[in-house]
């Protein structure tokens, strides 16, 4: 009987690791880059996987089928198909697809000599937004999700010498999906970040955590986890500059937990310090660097390694600057971020959805604390379990690749939803789902206002209680109001937690200039910024803000001609790079904030 149950456990703990893989720090590992030409063929009635019938075909194009002889019928062929460069999204790739929903696949071939003991990976670091995927004509599988990695184990399907990866891509909006069919930017479809074959050998170390210990500034903790459940294998730690080389065993689990007295420097906007960290396994060392810090909530003010800290931040979508399309390349980060900086930011929140890893490695470097945000956006369908599951599931993720990274401070897990039962439910679940994986960052969401009454706005949303700062959105004198009322509006915000302003704005025609009580010029846009700071800047509690936003975006729902052309305006910076007057007034706000806190 002991024998059995002994099987039995092995058997679920090896589901588990295989089915919690994480490849943590995919870019520290062995990998081989599938970026490059892929064909692809548009699909718009996804004749490439179903018969006329609409059933599914076993004769797709997953296939890669060519015609034998002059007799054959084979009505695709990839190697005559156009070609993409992947990673990127198909609506500025191609300017006929700019508009185009739906399905279009995606193949390459790639050569393959496998090494005796060791595994292979096929890693994608985002699809948007459901994906199937092929390998030699056979389904490795699916994912849902249009910003969160995923990888399958190819060991034991990839061939010796030629292979092909078929990618079949659909981005429809669907109303159970996660974001549902309506959002305020472009529904960019395709293979939009790195795609890579990870070798490993056949027991590694899939995943690992390096913190300071939680309250503490002398304790260094967390694990370092084998893909096998293998007990009794020996790992080593290494933080060199902190004198730190610690011998770790692993457990029935195959996971080595360990405490190391250590005070490492720590990691902030001013002093943005990382450590150099290895783990090693049989002689393979998998080297990250690591940001140490402490971050909490005390009452009303938000303290980083326990000094009060005003959030100066910015908003920003994943929009590649200047050449418009998915943000996927370093130098892409590098370009926000640096604007961000240049403004005097020390935050920055990633809307709406996890952003890229280059976004969040550059963030830290830079010294940018990370607001990293699942897309449970405007009216996500509730009571539908499934959604639910995706939802967590993208959450899951988003902790999961970047739970090393210091410079992320808050997971937020909703924008803008309506107040309903059904709703709440979800957000708790989704509260106590981070909450159960993370204890050591704070959790928010962007809430919207409340009623106003005799001049004065309340928020007032049940998830106050649930979450660490009451963030929220309000564009009083751009949608509602006038910009009069900036300045006698008062706000009730009846919660002893911090307050922190995740949106306001206004759009403003870079180049255009008027009144300032004219509505897209530069002006109206300065003057909301400078009357929406000081009016908040009155409010105790104020943690600080990310106003919207950093650069003008492509969205389906801005079509004022002449003005939008479906860019949303309110970037301080337009398409082009170039910065408007808001810009200024946000630095110069930031600027008088900096030093108020410098000497708290
Ligand atoms: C909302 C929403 C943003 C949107 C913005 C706007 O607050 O969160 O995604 O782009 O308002 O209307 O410009």
């Amino acid at each position: 009987m002991r024998t059995l149950t002994f099987f039995l456990l092995l058997f679920a703990a090896f589901q588990l690791q295989a089915d919690e893989l994480t490849l943590q720090n995919v870019y520290g590992r062995e990998v081989t880059s599938l970026n490059g030409q892929w064909s692809y063929i548009i699909d718009p009635f996804n004749n490439g996987y179903y018969d006329y019938r609409l059933n599914p075909n076993p004769n797709g194009f997953f296939k890669n089928a060519k015609a034998k002889n002059k007799s054959d019928l084979v009505e695709y062929n990839f190697d005559t198909a156009d070609k993409m460069f992947i990673p990127s999204d198909w609506n500025t790739a191609n300017e006929q697809l700019f508009f185009y929903e739906g399905t279009v696949w995606f193949q390459r071939y790639f050569n393959h000599t496998p090494q005796p003991g060791k595994k292979l990976f096929l890693y994608f670091g985002a699809v948007n937004y459901d994906a199937r995927v092929y390998l030699n004509g056979e389904l490795l599988g699916r994912h849902i999700g249009g910003f969160t990695s995923f990888h399958f184990d190819i060991t034991d399907r990839v061939k010796e010498g030629e292979n092909f990866i078929v990618v079949m891509v659909n981005n429809d909006r669907i109303p159970e999906g996660v974001p549902t069919v309506n959002a305020d930017w472009w529904n960019y479809g395709g293979i939009t970040r790195d795609v890579m074959l990870v070798e490993e050998p056949e027991t590694f170390i899939d995943d690992y955590l390096v913190k300071l210990e939680k309250g503490r500034y002398d304790r260094i903790s967390g694990y370092v986890r084998l893909n096998n459940p293998i007990e009794g294998e020996s790992l080593e730690l290494l933080i060199p500059e902190l004198g730190i080389r610690e011998r770790l065993t692993t457990d029935h689990t195959g996971k080595a937990p360990f405490t190391v007295k250590a005070k490492p420097e720590l990691w902030s906007p001013e002093t943005p310090k990382t450590y150099e960290v290895s783990l090693i396994h049989e002689g393979k060392s998998l080297n990250d660097r690591i940001a140490f810090r402490q971050i909490e909530v005390k009452g009303k003010e938000i303290l980083l390694n326990g000094k009060p800290v005003f959030l100066r931040g910015i908003s920003i979508h994943e929009e590649a600057p200047f050449r418009q399309g998915r943000a996927s390349r370093p130098e892409d980060a590098k370009v926000l971020l640096g604007w961000a900086k240049e403004m005097g930011c020390n935050f920055v929140r990633l809307a709406h959805y996890p952003h890229n890893e280059y976004m969040v490695r550059e963030a830290e470097r830079m010294g940018l604390m990370v607001w990293s945000e699942i897309p449970v956006y405007w009216t996500i369908h509730w009571e539908n379990s499934d959604t639910y599951a995706n939802a967590e599931k993208q959450l899951n993720d988003m902790i999961e690749r970047d739970k090393n990274r210091g410079a992320v401070i808050i997971w937020s897990i909703a924008n803008e939803t309506p107040h309903s039962d059904a709703r709440d439910r979800f957000l708790i679940s989704l509260v106590d789902y981070a909450r159960a994986k993370d204890n050591s960052r704070l959790i928010s969401m962007a809430m919207e206002v409340g009623r106003t009454t005799n001049g004065v706005t309340e928020i007032n949303d049940l998830m106050h209680s649930y979450v660490d700062i009451i963030s929220f959105n309000s564009y009083l004198g751009w949608y509602g109001g006038k910009l009069e009322d900036l300045k006698t509006r008062g706000w009730n915000i009846p919660y002893d937690k911090p307050f922190f302003i995740s949106e306001f704005g206004a759009g403003a025609l870079q180049g255009k200039h008027g009144d300032k009580d004219e509505r897209w010029t530069e002006e109206y846009q300065a003057e909301l910024y400078d009357l929406t700071l000081k009016m908040y800047d009155k409010v105790d509690g104020f943690a600080g803000t990310s106003p919207w936003i950093l650069v003008d975006f492509y969205s389906p729902r801005r079509q004022l001609p002449g003005i939008q052309d479906f860019f949303n305006r309110k970037g301080v910076i337009s398409s082009e790079g170039i910065k408007k007057k808001a810009f200024f007034v946000l630095k110069d706000f930031y600027s008088k904030k900096e030093k108020e806190y410098r000497n708290r």
